[in-house]
């Protein structure tokens, strides 16, 4: 059974959580926790997420990059015309050097530790989950991340880091094989591109078709503006009964949530864990 925003009504009529004590008995016997997350979860560390007014698209001159909407920046077809645009951002974007993880990164490997973790679906490119330590068959890179790329004339692939000086420099980084022309591309999922098969098949095992009874018992999604499509659907796909928890620094006004905590997303989980007596170890910084 599948539910979207319109059907408020009856999600509200099974909501097992009202209150911060709910999710904490929420959080005590969950076995199978859903995380979605999205930039929000980074930008304590200095990395600006999209849409924020300090966000990477305000940021941008779209004129001076040709563009009529920063999304055009990591649109395929604008890319294969001209890949300029990109290049001149990608700088930022591109996997920071300094392996730091946010409190919040620290609360997703504890869920892991705790054995209550399913799967994270992140719609990150930084990679820091994974340098927080969450193990690759835990965690679905929805939108790819910064680590190979490809030719797009022949296929060829390259390691991101590789590229990294010219990235660095706004240059566009050609293809290095003999006879070729190619630009290359970060395997980075770009507006016109399909997301991974993993995640259309973890979705459906995960949340859609868990057996008998679905396996996510509680959804929980982090620093998120929920606008991009697939990934954000998965709010709508959880199951009816299962708590459905928004952390961010705004309310959704398009997705049903049980409880809401709006604010930085950090503090949220220092409360959490605060609340069910978990130690928060937050390592400020861990080796490349
Ligand atoms: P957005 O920038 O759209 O949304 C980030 C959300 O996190 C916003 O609602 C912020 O208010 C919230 N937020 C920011 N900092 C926070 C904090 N410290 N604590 C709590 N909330 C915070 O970023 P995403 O939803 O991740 O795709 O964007 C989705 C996709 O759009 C990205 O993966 C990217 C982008 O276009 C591609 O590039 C393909």
């Amino acid at each position: 059974s599948r539910f979207g925003t319109g059907d408020v009504e009856s999600l509200a009529a099974h909501s097992k959580i009202h209150t911060f004590g709910d999710l904490l008995r929420e959080l005590e016997t969950a076995q199978n926790i859903v995380v979605l997350c999205g930039a929000g979860i980074s930008t304590s560390l200095g990395i600006p997420d999209f849409r924020s007014a300090d966000g990477l698209y305000k940021s941008l001159d779209l004129e001076s990059l040709g563009l009529s909407d920063p999304q055009e920046v990591f649109d395929l077809e604008v890319f294969d015309q001209d890949p300029t645009p990109f290049y001149r951002v990608a700088s930022k974007v591109m996997m920071p050097t300094q392996a730091l993880i946010s409190p919040t990164h620290a609360f997703l490997k504890l869920l892991q530790d705790k054995g209550k973790l399913l799967r994270i679906y992140t719609q990150n490119i930084d990679d820091l989950e994974h340098i927080a330590g969450i193990e690759e068959s835990k965690m679905v890179q929805c939108h790819g991340a910064f680590h190979m790329a490809t030719c797009r004339q022949c296929g060829a692939k390259v390691t991101c880091e590789s590229l990294r000086p010219e990235i660095v420099a706004g240059e566009i980084p050609m293809c290095r094989r003999k006879r070729c022309e190619g630009v290359i591309k970060p395997d980075i999922v770009f507006f016109g591109e399909a997301l991974p098969d993993r995640f259309r098949h973890m979705v459906r095992s995960d949340i859609i078709m868990g057996g008998p009874t679905p396996k996510v018992d509680l959804f929980l999604c982090l620093g998120t503006s929920l606008k991009v499509s697939p990934a954000c659907d998965i709010a709508k796909q959880v199951p009816l009964g299962v708590p459905r928890v928004y952390i961010n620094r705004e309310p959704s006004a398009r997705f049903y949530f049980d409880i809401s905590l709006c604010g930085e997303s950090d503090l949220a989980v220092q409360a959490i864990c605060e609340g069910m007596g978990w130690d928060l170890s937050h390592p400020q910084m861990k080796p490349m």
